[in-house]
């Protein structure tokens, strides 16, 4: 069913702030939000974009610990860097907020009061790990312990990351506190509960019944949590860090996590927009949508929602939650801890003026209807077979051609051709296709789209020929610059909301503006022009009244006449920029990303893979030194008294030719000197051995090895990973004792 909406408010899920945002973040929440509120803004849509850092949590205590910071100064530098990667990558939210402010531990709070006074929770006293000696309970990552599922050391009490089961404490075996290395005890707490089981039937209506048209995965997550029945969910934890919890006899209670952190979307609106926040949140008019990753499904279809519910007031629910599956990187999961990433900061470090091309390349590969893979091979081979080669090429020619013929002015077109008005006739075909797929939120779909129309520019400029015909007919020359210099103007309307960077460089080179974007930071609804394209910029404040005519707009702004006024509902028209007007200079949209930029990136991760198998190659060898052989078969004293065991030294020592393993030893046992062959090569060097005192079992019988008769053995310990060193007495004995 689809509502007429006013406005569209667009969340993206707060980040933790334990970490810099990487590209699976990227291309899961944060471009895809962007690209459709940049689209819906162009269609002089009314929206807000909310978003800011999820500053709670016992990850983020960790980690200050890990480091001896406090918490506060861990949130306060990733806060900075996220902030300013989303920034760098074009992502400008209109309120990017936190969770630790003044706003939002009010707002929490009285969320919380509110749903307690009326006896929306319930109370239930579990018993809980708690560490005697720090004095204080633990969350389950605080726990430490073996794996019961695979033995592993150092489980946590929620998860073992090494076979990746979820865990719960009580099943590690060995459990230790993180904090004091004691063992933990069971100490009773009282903890406030959501009662999701009342909200059973509701949330089925909701979303089974009404909400059919939501992505499979997000249903099918929703369908089997209700199916499976819902259970009441803790919305306070012992902890110091978070939103205390505001009532009597809760002290050293903090609210979850997840229960504060969505309810920053609302903080964080009403930080941007004190007076009018409630218009966002409370009418049937605005359109609620969240962006997440899917591993935050649950909260947003199920907690949250019941939350709102459970609040009423008038709380709007998502009309859909789009959520996207993972993105891999080189063909593993993406792993904070493993350093298994491509951090967003470091990306606008190493590739300055590239920011498009990552979000192009994650669009292109969005993990949308399942796990998908990045590699700097693809990202390599989009941008420059995709970008440079089609869309890149394609606006050069144009612009080049155009300066070279006619002085930058547009030429005026002449009769039209066959090919001409095939080619034309392509875009609004493939604009109608972009909008539905971009309305349905099949983002990749949409760039295909978008792509498409610069395919049909680059095909068309290769098959006409103009700088052929130039030489023998300026007329025709004309039409097909004219022609493709309008379908330019279509690419630097419809890229805006996927590669905005190169859509405004385009602009520029057109020297045209694009209007109809709705600009809220200046509090209600109010005036437009988000996007500012050069000199003309200051033209371009128009109001836009609720429900605006968009096409009326752009006719009655200031610059109109003025200037060339591209916006979205011009896409596909064909007199998009008139004859005679005056080009800028060309400049290359996109550059070509060399082998080397390539190589460097996949050294780098080459080297953190190799870092990571070294480590967990010497993990297993100390595990497997500590392997202890059984015991053998019983001996008779007779049989061991049979051996003739014996101090010696060694006399000489060199390698037995063509082979890695033998050494050729020649040894003083106090009896006689001869040779042993000792496969100890891996071990020592023959220098090493020279001098040394050994123990030798003397009457072994003699074995002829490669050539060399041998006679008798040296005593080697070995461990279980195969490491030998071999016995020497405690302090130097004459050679030729006896041991035994
Ligand atoms: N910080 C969470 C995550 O990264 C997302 C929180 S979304 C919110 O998985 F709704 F709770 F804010
Ligand atoms: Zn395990």
């Amino acid at each position: 069913m689809e509502k007429n909406y006013k406005r569209t408010l667009v969340t993206c899920a707060l980040p933790y702030a334990n970490g810099p945002v990487h590209i699976g973040h990227l291309a899961g929440v944060y471009v895809p939000a962007d690209i459709y509120v940049r689209y819906l803004r162009m269609k002089g849509e009314d929206v807000l974009y909310v978003c800011g850092s999820d500053e709670h949590g016992v990850p983020i205590t960790i980690k200050a610990r890990q480091q001896g910071c406090t918490p506060q100064d861990i949130v306060d530098r990733y806060h900075k860097i996220i902030k300013d990667s989303f920034s760098g990558l074009g992502i400008n939210f209109d309120i990017y907020g936190r969770t630790s402010s003044e706003v939002h531990e009010k707002n929490s709070s009285e969320f919380f009061r509110k749903l307690y006074d009326e006896g929306k929770f319930i109370t239930r006293e579990s018993e809980q790990y708690y560490d005697p000696e720090a004095k204080t309970f633990l969350a389950d990552r605080y726990i430490v312990g073996t794996c019961p599922k695979c033995g592993a050391e150092g489980a946590y009490g929620d998860q073992c990351e090494k076979c990746g089961s979820t865990l719960s404490p009580e099943e590690l075996i060995n459990p230790k506190s993180k904090l004091s290395g004691a063992e933990p005890v069971k100490k009773k707490t009282t903890h406030w509960y959501l009662p999701l089981n009342n909200y059973e039937g509701w949330l089925s209506d909701w979303i089974l019944k009404g909400h059919k048209e939501w992505r499979s995965n997000v249903y099918g997550q929703c369908k089997s949590w209700i199916d499976g029945g819902l259970q009441p969910r803790a919305v306070s934890r012992d902890l110091d860090w978070g939103v205390p919890v505001p009532v009597e006899g809760a002290e050293g209670k903090v609210f979850y996590v997840w229960f504060d952190a969505p309810i920053g979307y609302i903080s964080n609106t009403q930080e941007l927009l004190p007076q009018s926040w409630e218009k966002w949140w409370k009418s049937e008019d605005t359109k609620l949508v969240h962006f997440i990753g899917k591993d935050n499904i649950v909260f947003h279809c199920i907690v949250f929602p019941s939350m709102l519910k459970a609040y009423g007031d008038g709380y709007i629910l998502p009309d859909n939650v789009p959520s996207n599956e993972f993105l891999n990187l080189e063909g593993d999961k993406i792993s904070t801890s493993r350093n298994w990433a491509v951090w967003a900061h470091e990306y606008l470090e190493q590739f300055p003026g590239k920011e498009d091309v990552l979000r192009y390349v994650l669009t292109a590969n969005a993990p949308e209807t399942k796990d998908n893979d990045f590699s700097w091979k693809d990202f390599q081979t989009r941008n420059n077979s995709e970008l440079v080669a089609i869309f890149g090429n394609f606006v050069n020619r144009a612009i080049v051609l155009t300066h070279k013929y006619f002085e930058g002015k547009v030429p005026a077109a002449g009769e039209l051709q066959d090919i001409d008005r095939a080619a034309l006739a392509e875009i609004p075909a493939l604009r109608a296709s972009l909008e539905k797929t971009l309305e349905g939120y099949h983002f990749r779909e949409a760039l295909k789209d978008a792509m498409g129309i610069a395919r049909v520019g680059n095909k068309y400029i290769s098959d006409t020929e103009p700088w052929k015909v130039a030489k023998t007919d300026m007329e025709r020359t004309a039409t097909i610059l004219n022609v493709c210099l309008q379908i330019c103007a279509d690419l630097a309307i419809v890229f805006e909301p996927f590669t905005p960077f190169a859509a405004e460089k385009l602009r520029k080179m057109l020297d045209v503006c694009l209007c109809a974007g709705v600009d809220h930071r200046k509090g209600e609804r109010e005036t437009v022009n988000t996007f500012k394209a050069g000199e003309c910029a200051a033209l371009h404040t128009v109001s836009a009244p609720a429900g605006a005519d968009v096409a009326a707009m752009s006719a009655s702004c200031p610059g109109a006449g003025k200037c060339v006024c591209l916006s979205w509902d011009k896409l596909g028209r064909e007199d998009l920029i008139p004859a005679g007007h005056q080009l800028a200079a060309a400049e290359l949209l996109f550059a070509k990303i060399e082998d080397e930029a390539i190589d460097a990136q996949l050294q780098r991760l080459a080297t953190i893979k190799a870092e990571r198998e070294a480590a967990a190659a010497a993990a297993a060898a100390e595990e497997a030194a500590k392997k202890i052989e059984p015991q053998k078969a019983e001996v008779t004293f007779e049989q061991f008294d049979a051996m003739d065991i014996r101090t010696a030294t060694v006399l000489a020592a060199e390698r037995v030719p063509k082979t890695d393993k033998l050494l050729k030893l020649s040894i003083d046992t106090g009896i006689d000197q001869r040779t042993i062959v000792s496969g100890i090569a891996e071990y020592y060097t023959p220098e090493e051995m020279v001098g040394k005192q050994i123990c030798i079992l003397a009457n072994l019988a003699p074995r002829t090895i490669r050539g060399i008769e041998s006679k008798g053995m040296i005593l080697m310990a070995r461990q279980g990973d195969g490491k030998m060193r071999f016995i020497t007495p405690q302090e130097a004995l004459v050679n030729g004792a006896q041991i035994g």
